[in-house]
């Protein structure tokens, strides 16, 4: 193990295992070493998750006390939250063993990640393999509540500049945003209009640099952009909210 970390390998890789939210996560060469920054972003959609957990338990528990005015415990619909780009299924694992119960999906486009985050996600939810929200089932659309996604957002020329860690030993698909390294974010908020259910986020991790064309790229699409950040991390998150009168664009409302 020595050797292979001294040629170089990341540390998980040797190990084949990160630590991500106290979780003990699969990584299994090759596979995108979940950062210590984006437990911001699990965070925010895990406290996104739990307000929406708890409006629904006071809304159910109204209607179940109707004329007698009793609050009765109806069994509140389970959030339904998709993982897009998930990697190893760190972030998805992560929301899926809190304490809010959901219905969660991931997917990412890398054969050898979706094997991982099958692992690391096991009975939690169902993973699939494919270009973004091409393999989602269509039965999801309009319904996704908590769309959450750390896309590769390096710029094509800064990859050069990245710690052999990571520009030798992770896929150059979990790295290469593009031009500006926004291509992904961009075709990401293209569609997530007819994904989300009305007053659904979508929560995105970028740059502090990079938010402004974020910010601007949600607003594009229809969703009304908010920026959180944690110095401590490091960590940029741009949560996209849409609203309840929006239609997804193809005309449904
Ligand atoms: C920066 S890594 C993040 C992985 C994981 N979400 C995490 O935070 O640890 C980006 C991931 O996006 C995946 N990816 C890149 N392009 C994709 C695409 N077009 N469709 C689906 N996944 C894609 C990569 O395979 C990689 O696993």
């Amino acid at each position: 193990m020595v050797e292979r970390r001294i040629v170089g390998l990341p540390l998980e890789h040797v190990l084949g295992w990160a630590e991500f939210c106290g979780l003990r996560v699969a990584v299994d060469p090759g596979v995108f070493v979940p950062r210590r920054r984006t437990e911001f972003l699990a965070r925010q959609a895990a406290e996104l998750l739990r307000q929406a957990a708890a409006g629904q338990a006071r809304r159910g528990a109204c209607r179940a006390g109707g004329r007698t005015g009793r609050a009765l415990a109806l069994a509140p619909a389970r959030p339904v939250v998709v993982d897009l780009c998930c990697g190893s299924g760190a972030v998805g694992a992560v929301l899926a063993a809190a304490r809010t119960e959901i219905d969660l999906y991931a997917a990412d486009i890398d054969p050898a990640a979706v094997r991982c985050a099958r692992r690391n996600i096991g009975s939690g939810g169902s993973v699939y393999e494919g270009d973004l929200y091409d393999p989602l089932p269509d039965t999801l659309r309009g319904r996704v509540d908590v769309l959450v996604v750390n896309a590769p957002y390096v710029p094509t020329e800064a990859i050069g500049l990245l710690p052999p860690e990571a520009r030798i030993y992770e896929s150059r698909v979990a790295l290469d945003g593009g031009v500006d390294g926004l291509d992904i974010q961009r075709r990401v908020a293209a569609d997530a209009l007819a994904w989300l259910a009305p007053g659904g986020r979508l929560l995105i991790e970028t740059s502090e640099r990079q938010a402004p064309r974020t910010v601007a790229t949600f607003a594009d699409h229809g969703l009304a952009p908010r920026v959180v950040e944690c110095d401590d991390l490091d960590a940029t998150v741009v949560i996209g909210t849409k609203p309840t009168n929006a239609g997804d664009r193809t005309g449904r409302v």
